[in-house]
């Protein structure tokens, strides 16, 4: 069943580019129109939320904090993403016109469960962003969508979250196009550009060798930490929980314009850090800014570890390690920056000597509050 691989969680990162590409197949038309019948909401409601708030946990509600950033982008509607456990027992401003977005690989969450009954019981309009078909999540919201990654059984989620972007992304896409926010053609080239994403996927998994070496010569570190901007902030997260759940060893994530706050009261020399770069194409001045970044943490003698864009030898002299990958819209990188952190946590785990499919303490999904 590993199909070869010495792990599940290694045979499912290396179906990313499969899950991708299923997600998105049947969604649209050549002409690149999204065709989102299978929803099933009003679309009347869909034209009148004001608000989306995505519920979720773990590495799904990471999914729902890249998500954010692109549909806020194309949809000009505010999104919020919360833990499940913390949106269920606050007092969220939910009514008719706020769109609840459940996010779960398993359906079964029982935290993101309780959610939902909650968001349904304020009025909200309930979607959720699914894999595993039968499951409870989406028989008790209004609408489903769901992700095609096929059955994941490592604990440690990989393809469901690739999944999970890719949905949400189509969401956002066809909000856009029912509430006109987007041209048509701006629409149809996001899908193209989407379209291309299994293959970068596969060429980040086919170049993987250099990153698989230095987590094998990194066993025995004891802290990893991972800094990221904008949609790669999220990424920074998920490449540390990847960490802590495989590997036991703490890891961070930070927003990369928090250094300064306080973070950077942690580097100290050797301390290895992981930093996503946006791309250097990308607007405004964020590639500078991280760039920087990795200059200051540089000289206090941190270990650098970059992940950037093909081409983008501005990070060069302050790199110690650069895991290169393919171009891509900014909002589309984190399809491709995170596989790299999701090899090193697993290759890492691995020569640790631990059994990456069943970490410690873990279930594969949490039914219990
Ligand atoms: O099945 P779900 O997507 O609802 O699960 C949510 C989290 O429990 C899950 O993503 C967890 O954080 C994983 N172990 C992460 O690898």
């Amino acid at each position: 069943e590993k199909g070869g691989f010495p792990s599940f969680m290694d045979k499912e990162i290396h179906d990313q580019p499969q899950a991708v590409h299923d997600t998105l197949l049947g969604r649209m038309t050549a002409a690149g129109r999204l065709t989102l019948d299978e929803i099933r909401v009003d679309e009347q409601v869909l034209r009148q939320i004001d608000k989306i708030i995505v519920i979720a946990c773990g590495t799904a509600a990471y999914a729902g904090q890249v998500a954010k950033y692109a549909i806020e982008h194309w949809c000009r509607i505010p999104v919020e993403v919360e833990l499940a456990h913390e949106f269920r027992y606050r007092d969220p401003v939910v009514n008719a016109k706020t769109l609840v977005v459940a996010v779960s690989q398993s359906g079964e969450t029982m935290d993101t469960l309780m959610a939902v009954r909650h968001a349904r019981e304020q009025g909200a309009t309930v979607l959720a962003i699914v894999n595993t078909h039968g499951s409870t999540i989406p028989r008790e919201s209004d609408a489903v969508l769901y992700t095609h990654a096929g059955p994941e059984v490592a604990v440690a989620s990989t393809k469901a979250f690739l999944a999970q972007i890719t949905a949400a992304y189509l969401l956002g896409l066809y909000l856009a196009q029912l509430r006109g926010t987007k041209f048509p053609d701006e629409i149809a080239e996001v899908i193209d550009d989407l379209r291309a994403m299994p293959e970068k996927i596969a060429k980040v998994i086919a170049d993987s060798g250099r990153v698989r070496q230095i987590a094998r010569w990194m066993a025995d570190t004891s802290s990893v930490l991972f800094l990221g901007r904008h949609v790669g902030y999220p990424v920074a997260m998920e490449g540390a929980l990847k960490l802590k759940e495989l590997a036991y060893i703490h890891a961070e994530g930070f927003a990369a314009g928090e250094l300064k706050h306080g973070p950077i009261a942690l580097i100290e020399p050797g301390q290895p850090v992981f930093i996503i770069v946006p791309s250097p194409r990308g607007r405004d001045s964020l590639h500078s800014k991280v760039v920087s970044n990795i200059q200051e943490i540089r000289a206090r003698g941190a270990r650098t570890l970059v992940i950037a864009e093909e081409g983008d030898d501005a990070v060069l002299p302050f790199a110690d390690e650069v895991f290169f990958v393919p171009q891509t819209p900014t909002l589309l990188a984190p399809l491709v920056s995170v596989v790299p952190l999701q090899i090193f946590a697993c290759e890492l785990a691995t020569a640790r000597g631990l059994d990456v499919d069943q970490p410690r303490n873990l279930a594969k999904s949490v039914t219990v509050e």
